[in-house]
């Protein structure tokens, strides 16, 4: 039986110095290579349609494309300092009490400019996603072995690329700085393309990455006053929900096939993705560049009640994805009981991705066939 220290090196999934530990050291390199371990499979079978959901989600994807370029208002004027304060109601301090912290020192300015250094971090994080969505899906092309698989997830390889344009441009011409890629994303990401099993890349990416990605999208999406990143990430949450419903529905048919043994091994991956991607949201780069001590800012930070319920709601698509899958319960409900380690289990009965998914598509008819239909007025 793995234990935790096996899954994530740590036994203490909330060891904050173990965690803090891990960063990224090669900050300056233009490239990364990942050995990709996995058979690229050819399949004759061409019946179209032999999965009748997945084709749809292909139909759909097909009529649903838009172009980041000019479906998207660039000429919006960003004055990212005065987005910052009008997102945080006109206040930027925080509402805890940080005397006797190093923030005791930080006045207006520099907490304004914490909120522009966290924005930059953020789309630069998601951007960086993005790739490694991009990546993954190209990867499924080569190994899933249904035809309508591959073709499904070719056009998510398009969608991936317009989403990583469309993060770039916003950063280049709208905020005002880049990070490089968060070490424990890059962890995530390098593991799920070493996978050699196809449905890993599956779990990894389409269940956890961007189960992960939608929800936090939608965070922002509600929460931002800045007009344009609204539409952006409107359009990218509209591909971003049927990403997430090809992996419920691709996977759904292949674990009923598996072995408790490796429904047990799926868990585990579940497992430690869900524990990187909680740890690369804890922004220990923006601490570093504003001056503070990580080990002392993510702790306090982590204690403030919007941060838990930004963290909490994170994990509110992966859990009932999760269960869906089966996975929550397979192995003795081996992954329910990590789940309520990290605090996220209260999710399990929100709706899953593949019916939101199914009743989203019932309450727009269909759309037939209109261009761009969907992006422009997502649910
Ligand atoms: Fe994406
Ligand atoms: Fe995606």
């Amino acid at each position: 039986m793995a234990t935790n220290f096996d899954l994530i090196g740590r036994e203490d999934v909330n060891d904050i110095e173990a965690i803090l530990a891990i960063s990224n050291r090669d900050v300056d390199a233009v490239v990364s290579t990942v050995k990709d371990n996995a058979d690229a499979i050819f399949t004759w079978d061409y019946e179209k349609g032999a999965r009748p959901k997945l084709n749809r989600l292909y139909e759909k994807a097909k009529s649903s494309q838009w172009n980041g370029e000019t479906d998207l208002p660039w000429d919006t004027e960003v004055d990212q300092e005065a987005v910052v304060l009008a997102n945080a109601g006109g206040n930027v301090n925080p509402l805890m009490d940080l005397s006797d912290t190093p923030f005791a020192k930080w006045d207006e300015r520099d907490w304004l400019r914490f909120g522009v250094e966290s924005q930059n971090w953020t789309l630069s994080q998601f951007m960086h996603g993005e790739q490694g969505a991009l990546l993954c899906t190209a990867k499924i092309v080569e190994t899933v072995p249904w035809i309508d698989a591959k073709y499904y997830a070719s056009t998510q390889v398009m969608d991936e690329a317009r989403h990583v344009e469309v993060f770039a441009k916003y950063l280049d011409t709208k905020l005002s700085g880049h990070y490089p890629i968060n070490a424990h994303l890059k962890m995530l990401l390098d593991d799920i393309i070493a996978d050699s099993r196809w449905d890993m890349t599956y779990l990894g990416m389409q269940i956890m990455v961007e189960g992960l990605a939608l929800a936090a999208f939608g965070f922002i999406q509600s929460m931002t006053t800045e007009p344009l990143l609204k539409q952006l990430l409107r359009y990218v949450m509209s591909d971003e929900a049927r990403h997430v419903a090809f992996g419920v529905l691709s996977l759904q048919e292949y674990y009923q096939g598996l072995t408790a043994a490796e429904l047990r091994e799926r868990q585990e991956f579940a497992f430690e993705a869900a524990v990187r991607m909680r740890d690369r949201f804890l922004q220990q780069e923006v601490f570093d560049r504003m001056g503070i001590d990580p080990k002392i800012a993510v702790p306090l930070v982590m204690q403030a009640p919007e941060r838990q319920l930004f963290q909490a709601m994170l994990f509110s698509k992966i859990v009932p994805n999760c269960k869906k899958l089966g996975l929550l319960d397979a192995a003795d409900g081996w992954l329910r009981t990590k789940f309520q380690e990290l605090g996220v289990i209260q999710f399990e009965d929100w709706a899953d991705t593949g019916e939101e998914y199914e009743m989203f598509q019932l309450a727009n008819g269909e759309i037939n066939g209109q261009q761009a239909g969907e992006a422009k007025q997502p649910a």
